[in-house]
């Protein structure tokens, strides 16, 4: 139980997390790391050694010590914590082990001078309601992926029926469950969890659904990054018939409902959540707005896919931006995207709904041009392919 001292010494910690929040969850991510191998294979190294995980569970622990008193303003970010957790399956056994973790950290980064008996105590009680508030929504998630249509709960064995090459770096997985049953229909923009074991190590990744819903299979599509892991072995070395470990679709980088016209705005590999999203937006009449990012057209994946949609559907508009197009490459624009091409491309910014996606720097720079542009903040969306961090600044 969270006592009102317990409230007071939380709160009054907010300074010194704001200061040193960094360092402790960098020295409880060690701890966590080498001395409870059960959880490692949940997290993934190179989001380690970017500092963006630690980065994204201080801002967590800090957002959650300074709205201890009024929890509802977390909604937000407990529902992306929730959705990213039950991605990879976190589960409630989980949570002592990275309970005991902090507070050692805590303990052993502020020194037990600061970190004193009451407010280990202080914390530990507050992390138990913490923990209690995301076991209780990630299960109503778990619980909501068993008993849907097509749906289930944990790993479901998938066979890779096909394997088509889009690109000189994107290749796609088109995933069927071996039990022959049907699969939950994702909504536009949602992502499954991969779970593998390369070299003895088990690992898990998130990637996008990267066609509509069918009832009866997933498609991934898949960036191979130079030096990784995951999406090097499933370009190498994930043959057809091969079988993979699947957890159900989720996220919250999904379509909303709306009759507004949409701008859908990709870099890269940044484009797989935007082609359903493209096509339920256009099933639902919607003027579509598509400005895809590339470096060149080698790397330019689906684009005959979304020139056949165009075909069919008037009311989807493209826009191709190359920022190092060889001989022969037919772009809109070359270079980076700028605010010119925005004006010119999106017809009454105040009405659309924006979705974005991309690499970091795009990211930063597509949301401060969103804004230039009079799209309103409320109504633009965006997701990392990795953990979340700030795009200001
Ligand atoms: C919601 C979501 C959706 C996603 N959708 C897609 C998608 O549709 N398509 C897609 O291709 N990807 C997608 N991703 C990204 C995907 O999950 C993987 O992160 C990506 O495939 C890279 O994984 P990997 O194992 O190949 O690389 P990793 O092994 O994780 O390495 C990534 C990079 O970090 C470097 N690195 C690795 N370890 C270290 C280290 N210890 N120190 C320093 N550098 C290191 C590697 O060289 C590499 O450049 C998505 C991610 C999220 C969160
Ligand atoms: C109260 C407890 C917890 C809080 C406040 C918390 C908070 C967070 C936050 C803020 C993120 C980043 C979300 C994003 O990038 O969008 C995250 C991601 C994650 N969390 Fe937690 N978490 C908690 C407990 C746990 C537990 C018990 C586990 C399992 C051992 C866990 C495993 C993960 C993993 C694997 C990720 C993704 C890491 C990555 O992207 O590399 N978390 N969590």
């Amino acid at each position: 139980m969270l006592s009102p001292e317990h409230r007071a010494i939380v709160k009054a910690t907010v300074p010194l997390l704001e200061s040193g929040g960094e360092a402790l969850t960098t020295h409880f991510y060690r701890i966590m790391l080498s001395e409870h191998p059960e959880v490692r294979p949940l997290f993934n190294q190179a989001h380690q050694a970017s500092g963006d995980q630690p980065r994204a569970l201080a801002n967590g622990v800090l957002m959650y010590a300074k709205n201890i008193d009024r929890l509802e303003a977390l909604g937000p970010l407990v529902g992306q914590i929730v959705q990213k957790h039950v991605s990879l399956q976190v589960l409630p056994e989980h949570y002592p082990v990275v309970g005991s973790c902090l507070l050692r950290a805590i303990r052993e980064v502020l020194g037990a001078e600061v970190a004193t008996d009451a407010v280990i105590e202080a914390w530990g009680a507050a992390y138990g309601m913490l923990a209690d508030l995301l076991i209780g929504a990630e299960e109503s998630v778990y619980a909501g992926h068993a008993q849907a249509d097509g749906g289930w709960r944990g790993a479901r064995a998938f066979r890779v029926e096909r394997r088509v090459r889009e690109s000189d770096e994107i290749t796609s997985f088109h995933l069927a469950p071996v039990d022959g049953g049907p699969v939950l229909r994702h909504a536009p923009g949602e992502y499954i969890g991969l779970r593998l074991v390369i070299d003895g190590q088990e690992m898990r990744r998130n990637y996008s659904l990267s066609a509509a819903a069918n009832g009866r299979d997933y498609r991934i599509s898949v960036k191979r990054e130079a030096g990784g892991r995951v999406s090097g072995h499933l370009h190498e070395a994930v043959k057809e018939g091969d079988v993979l470990d699947l957890f159900p679709p989720t996220g919250d980088f999904t379509l909303q409902a709306s009759e507004r016209p949409v701008a859908l705005i990709t870099a890269g590999v940044g484009i797989t959540p935007a082609l359903p999203m493209m096509e339920q937006a256009l099933a639902d009449g919607r003027e579509v707005h598509f400005i895809h990012c590339a470096r060149h057209g080698g790397v330019h994946a689906f684009r005959e896919q979304v020139e056949a949609l165009a075909q069919r559907y008037p009311k989807l508009k493209r826009f191709y931006v190359y920022s190092e197009p060889r001989t022969g490459d037919q772009a809109h624009a070359e270079g980076f995207i700028e605010r010119l091409h925005l004006e010119r491309w999106l017809p009454q910014p105040a009405a659309l709904d924006a979705y974005f996606l991309g690499p970091k720097p795009f990211m930063k720079r597509v949301k401060a041009l969103l804004a230039e542009v009079g799209v309103p903040a409320e109504r633009t969306r965006y997701e990392f392919f990795g953990p979340a961090t700030a795009l200001e600044g």
